[in-house]
C-alpha cells in the first residue's frame, strides 16, 4: 500500500537513483522517476508497481506535464553529467546538465509548489582539502564538474524552494558503471574474478571515503523524512582506505596475485578526499545512526 506522499527522483534509473527510488517505493512512497536512459546500465523498473517510470531528458524536454499530474512532493535532483574527465573535456555539456538541468528542474519547484528539493552534490566540491573536510570547510574545487555542482548548489540556495543539499563521499555498490572513474570497486572486483591486469593511476596513495549506495538510500530517505531544510549536508562514511590497501585488501579476499600496473596520475584527480560526517549524524534518528558504524566492511559481495 502506498502513503500520500509522491517523490520525483530525476535521474532515478542511474546508480544511486535506481537504489534510491526502490527504497522509496518500498517505503511505501509513490515514487516518479524521470531519466534519459544516456547511462550504460539505467534500471527499467518493470516489476515494481510504486515506481513509474518517464523517459525524458531534464535540459530538453518539457516536465509539466508531470508534474501537473503527479505533484510531487518531494524532488531528489541526481541527474547529471557525472564524469571529471568528461566535464574538463566538455565543460559546456557539462554546464548544460549540471547547471542548466538544475535551474530548470528549479523553475518546475517554484511552478508546482514542490515542498523540498534534495540535490545531489559532490565531494569534488572541496578539492583537496585536508581532512576532516566538514561542511563549513571553503570548497575550492579542482575540476570543472566540481566546479559545476557547486555553482548549482549557489542556484539551489537562491531559488527560494526549501532544499537539503547532499554532497555525496565515492559511492559504490551494485548497479555502477564499471567504466565509471568512481566504480573503482567494481572494476577492481571485476578483474580479479577473471585474474586480469588491474591499472592503478597515479602511486595508489591517492585516499577515497567509500560509501555503501544502500545506506545512501536509506540516509537519503530519512532526511527526508526529517523536517530539516536549507542545509547543506556530507552524506559519508568519514573514513578513507588508500587504493593500494584497497587493492591489497580485495586481492586477499578474491585470492589475486597479479601485482598493479601503474599509469601517470589522472588529471584533477584529488589526492585525499574524506568528508566529516558528523552533521549527518547530528541530524539523523538515534536508531539509525548504527548504519554509518562498523565502516570498516565493505560490502564486496553486493556487487
Ligand atoms: N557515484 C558517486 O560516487 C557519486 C559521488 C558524488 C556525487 N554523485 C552524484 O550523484 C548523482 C547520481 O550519480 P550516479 O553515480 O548514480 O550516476 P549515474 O550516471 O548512474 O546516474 C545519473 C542518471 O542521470 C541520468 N541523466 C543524466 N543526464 C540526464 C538528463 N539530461 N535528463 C535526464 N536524465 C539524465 C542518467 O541517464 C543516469 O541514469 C549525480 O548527481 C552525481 O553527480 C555521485
Amino acid at each position: 500500500m502506498v502513503n500520500n506522499k509522491k517523490v520525483l527522483i530525476t535521474g532515478g534509473a542511474g546508480f544511486i537513483g535506481s537504489h534510491i527510488a526502490e527504497y522509496f517505493a518500498a517505503n511505501r512512497y509513490k515514487v516518479i522517476v524521470v531519466d534519459n536512459l544516456s547511462s550504460v546500465n539505467s534500471q527499467k523498473f518493470n516489476n515494481n508497481l510504486n515506481i513509474i517510470f518517464y523517459k525524458r531528458d531534464i535540459t530538453n524536454d518539457s516536465l509539466d506535464d508531470i508534474f501537473e499530474n503527479e505533484k510531487p512532493d518531494i524532488i531528489i535532483h541526481l541527474a547529471a553529467q557525472v564524469s571529471v574527465t568528461k566535464s574538463t573535456k566538455e565543460p559546456i555539456f557539462d554546464a548544460m546538465q549540471n547547471i542548466i538541468g538544475t535551474l530548470k528542474i528549479l523553475k518546475y519547484c517554484r511552478k508546482y509548489g514542490v515542498k523540498k528539493i534534495v540535490a545531489a552534490s559532490t565531494a569534488a566540491v572541496y578539492g583537496d582539502i585536508k581532512p576532516p573536510v566538514s561542511e563549513d570547510s571553503a570548497p575550492k574545487p579542482l575540476s570543472h564538474y566540481g566546479l559545476s555542482k557547486l555553482t548549482m548548489e549557489e542556484y539551489v540556495k537562491l531559488s527560494g524552494v526549501n532544499y537539503i543539499i547532499i554532497r555525496f563521499s565515492n559511492v559504490y555498490g551494485s548497479r555502477q558503471n564499471v567504466y565509471s572513474e568512481a566504480g573503482v570497486i567494481t572494476l577492481f572486483k571485476n578483474a580479479m574474478l577473471k585474474n586480469q591486469e588491474i591499472t592503478i593511476f597515479g602511486d595508489g596513495e591517492q585516499v577515497r571515503d567509500f560509501i555503501y549506495v544502500k545506506d545512501i538510500a536509506k540516509i537519503v530517505f530519512e532526511l527526508c523524512e526529517t523536517d530539516v531544510v536549507n542545509e547543506i549536508v556530507n552524506i559519508s562514511t568519514g573514513q578513507g582506505i588508500s587504493i593500494n590497501n584497497l587493492f591489497k585488501l580485495m586481492a586477499k579476499k578474491y585470492n589475486y596475485s597479479l601485482e598493479p600496473k601503474y599509469k601517470p596520475k589522472r588529471e584533477n584527480d584529488i589526492v585525499v578526499s574524506i568528508l566529516s560526517n558528523d552533521k549527518l549524524l547530528k541530524i539523523l534518528p538515534c536508531h539509525f545512526v548504527d548504519v554509518l558504524k562498523n565502516k570498516e566492511v565493505l560490502h564486496l559481495d553486493d556487487i
